[in-house]
């Protein structure tokens, strides 16, 4: 019988944890995008498990620089400051490209689970701003006037917007791409099985702000649902309130990562170069003559 290396990889112990106390994994893709062959398995064991059962997880070490990210969410927070009369010269159409109104969209879901437990009648309280692939005017799709698949719209009033945006669209696919022989292995297929049916890959990005206001009963900031992508990628932020359904039903919060500075504090400490911490930390922690060698 015949037995491959995946069947003796179990799965680590904190994914299982994790499973089996329904909180989000924190999963370190480092190894693995390093060509760590190894450490493509364990993933490949691990990223099956997840997603038989919880279905998202949070990925650090992912090489998405976080000056980037930052620098796209500045971005994204001064187009939703801008006047609504300037945003709605933007507004979504035929090809759901631009800018989204507050209270224009009511997610439905269409997991019966979910359905029963938020009936989401009322329209969700966000703004968005949708963009895809970045096309040229003389692209076929675009000449074909094929729905969703239309040149993008860019806000005149913020030249950065659209580099920045852009820039950050191109990492996002960059990561989704190198993600790919993960998932294959995961479905026990060969690592390279996807390769040739991602080489022009559509995306959607949604950008969305959340008023921060008190709702009204039964009103979502955005109902729950399930997408519809062969795979989504978001970025944390230092605010709260995204939730994934565990299997059981219970809401699982994706908190942001821990850090040891906590949104809107001061730094704890000053900066400090490792080796000057370090001789203070030794010289503070062992007793002994300093000047001898
Ligand atoms: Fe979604």
């Amino acid at each position: 019988m015949a037995v491959t290396s995946e069947s003796l990889i179990s799965v680590t112990e904190k994914v299982m944890r994790c499973i089996a106390d329904e909180e989000i994994p924190i999963v370190d893709v480092g190894d693995y995008l390093n060509g760590d062959i190894k450490a493509r398995e364990q993933l490949a064991v691990d990223l099956r498990a997840i997603q038989e059962s919880l279905g998202f997880f949070v990925i650090v070490n992912h090489g998405v620089s976080q000056d980037l990210i930052d620098s796209s969410f500045e971005q994204v927070a001064r187009l939703f400051a801008l006047p609504l009369k300037t945003k709605m010269k933007y507004q979504v159409g035929y090809h759901h490209i631009g800018y989204i109104p507050d209270r224009a969209s009511s997610v439905r879901p269409h997991d019966v689970k979910i359905s029963e437990s938020h009936k989401n009648h009322k329209k969700d309280v966000n703004e968005g701003w949708a963009f895809m692939r970045d096309r040229l005017p003389d692209d076929p799709k675009v000449l074909a006037n094929i729905r969703h698949r239309s040149t993008n719209k860019w806000p005149d009033e913020l030249p950065d917007f659209r580099p920045i945006l852009l820039e950050y669209q191109e990492s996002m696919t960059q990561l989704a791409l190198r993600m790919l022989p993960a998932y294959a292995c995961a479905l026990e297929m060969p690592a390279d099985y996807f390769d040739d049916k991602f080489t022009l890959p559509e995306f959607y990005n949604r950008c969305s702000w959340y008023p921060p206001s008190v709702l009204e009963t039964n009103y979502l900031s955005v109902g729950p649902h399930a997408d519809h992508s062969s795979m989504t990628y978001l970025p944390l932020m230092d605010v709260p309130g995204l939730e994934v359904m565990a299997p059981s039903g219970k809401w699982m919060e994706v908190a942001p990562l821990p850090t040891c500075v906590s949104p809107g504090d001061q730094p704890k400490y000053d900066p400090v170069a490792f080796h000057d911490y370090q001789v203070s930390y030794l010289d503070g922690n062992y007793f002994y003559l300093k000047d001898s060698n």
